[in-house]
């Protein structure tokens, strides 16, 4: 038998799955672990952990699906990206890694700026500007503060790569996950040399850049064991989580964009050329497709806002839950099903952890604005999945607006699996939206890759076009589309119109 992996190493937990040649999967599994946040807009985990869940988790799949060791020919790694691996030179981790949703940088995301020689030339050579949750400030942070720490690294790996590097003892990475690090070129697919020497960063802290399906080596034999697994196993490239999801929703031609509702919102198109929005709003990768790229809006607070809700304002309906066994969620939804688009002139600015796309802007606040006496909690609800999808529109327009094609939006995520969440998102993008019957996300994409590494398919279009279809679609209710047309520019000014008071309550808060 000819099986491959998928592992996810995600930010709530590790998902593994397999797959047989034709795509279908056999077994799935995942473990869980904490973040930790030692002070405010800090956010950190142990790499021990993923490692742990890895093996768990590949065990479990081995065991549930039955498998022998000799029939599993490939792993494909996937993860959150930008998280930051410190090692020294016997391999340990020197502190917690910083995560992607980590905003402690903004100093050092102006120092990478300005050694760049301003934010059009860092744009130049990165295709990027510096954000707070890209990987580089997250190195320029390190000297800066652990300066001990700092002298001590030998080795900056992403979270999936470290997991690889525990898998086969190589340091590879991918160019998708790579592109996330600020520090690559994405049009060459290699390391911007420019820019590290700008940085004062040696290129040897850095990993060996590979395609997504490429192989980067074989398991050791320690690994071997510990994961259950035969020494004769590759592990390809994989790619970061969000090219890994785009795959595994096929997202792999021109014309092609996918919404992930996950704990962000994510839009992603493919793209066959290096596209760089010379504002920076929108990020360009490389895609997990080889020689292809992708843009990127990324808004920070997407399904989490919904679960923020429930967590916090639904503390009865958690309680009543365990002996009713109704889902919170349903029941919010219910609520919300029940509200006409607009939510009756309520309006829900999703930045419950400051924002990325496209204000890269870690004081924003969310808020509902808007709110009368007629309001209820449904409104409320209905007001948060329209907020995110307008959210999520404002990367949609950026990518409209650089003339890239968007024939076709696929969702996907959490959020998605609501058949009401969907309806809106088709409503305020104004277009069709659908769904495919592949809804594993960024585990899957990359056993995709995994099989085309191990030779079962020729390259990742071809991986696609035989295991993901259609099988759903929702189109624009005319009413409300038009309805949202009218009401997106004034979610737009809202922000505009706050933006310096989000300013002056951080300040206010932070005593400064
Ligand atoms: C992408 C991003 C997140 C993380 C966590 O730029 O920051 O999607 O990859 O999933």
């Amino acid at each position: 038998m000819c099986i491959y992996l998928g592992i996810d190493i995600g930010t709530s937990g590790t998902k593994t799955l397999a797959i047989n040649g034709r795509g279908k999967i056999l077994a799935e599994a995942t473990s869980l672990y904490p973040s930790y946040h030692p002070k405010p807009l800090w956010s950190e985990q142990d790499p021990e952990d993923w490692w742990q869940a890895t093996v768990k988790t590949v065990r479990q799949v081995v065991r549930k699906a039955k498998l022998k060791k000799t029939d599993v020919k490939a792993i494909g790694l996937s993860g959150q990206m930008h998280g930051s691996v410190f090692l020294d030179k016997r391999d340990r981790v020197i502190r917690r890694a910083l995560l992607w949703n980590d905003q402690r940088t903004a100093a050092e995301c102006d120092e990478l700026e300005s050694r760049a020689g301003g934010r059009s030339e860092l744009i130049r050579m990165v295709a990027n500007p510096a954000l707070t949750g890209f990987t580089a400030p997250k190195i320029l942070w390190l000297r800066n503060h652990e300066p001990k720490q700092f002298d001590r690294t030998v080795k900056v790996l992403l979270p999936k790569d470290d997991v690889r590097r525990r898998m086969t003892g190589e340091y590879a990475t991918d160019v998708s996950d790579a592109s996330g690090m600020l520090l690559l070129d994405v049009a060459k697919r290699d390391w911007s040399t420019e820019l590290l020497s700008k940085l004062e960063l040696d290129p040897s802290l850095f990993a060996k850049c590979y395609e997504s399906e490429e192989s980067t080596g074989q398991l050791t034999k320690e690994a071997a064991k510990e994961l259950g697994l035969s020494t004769e196993c590759i592990v390809v490239g994989g790619a970061g989580d969000c090219a890994a999801g785009a795959v595994g929703n096929g997202i792999v031609s021109r014309g092609t964009l996918s919404t992930s509702i996950g704990t962000s919102g994510i839009m992603f198109v493919h793209c066959d050329e290096v596209d760089v929005d010379p504002q920076g709003r929108l990020h360009t990768f490389c895609h997990a497709v080889h020689g292809k790229w992708h843009m990127m809006g990324v808004s920070l607070s997407g399904g989490g806002c919904l679960q923020w809700f429930r967590n916090r304002m639904c503390e009865a309906e958690i309680a009543q839950a365990k002996r009713s066994k109704v889902d919170p969620y349903d029941t919010l939804v219910a609520e919300a099903s029940k509200i006409a688009h607009g939510s009756e002139g309520l309006f829900f600015l999703p930045y419950l952890s400051g924002e990325r796309t496209p204000h890269a802007d870690p004081d924003a606040r969310a808020c509902f604005i808007g709110l009368t006496l007629a309001h209820s909690r449904g409104h409320m609800v209905r007001a948060i999945m329209e907020g995110v999808a307008y959210a999520m529109r404002d990367s949609l327009e950026i990518i409209r607006g650089l003339d890239v094609p968007v024939r076709q939006i696929r969702a996907s995520g959490g959020g998605s699996k609501i058949p009401l969440w969907r309806q809106i998102q088709a409503d305020v993008f104004g277009q069709k939206v659908v769904t495919l019957n592949a809804e594993e996300g960024p585990a899957y994409g990359v056993a995709l890759l995994a099989a085309v590494g191990a030779g079962a398919f020729k390259d990742i279009e071809e991986a696609c076009s035989a295991t993901i279809r259609v099988v759903k679609e929702k189109a624009p209710n005319r009413k409300a589309a038009k309805y949202h047309d009218q009401a997106f520019p004034i979610y737009q000014d809202l922000y505009r119109a706050l933006k310096d008071d989000f300013k002056r309550i951080s300040a206010v808060e932070h005593g400064s």
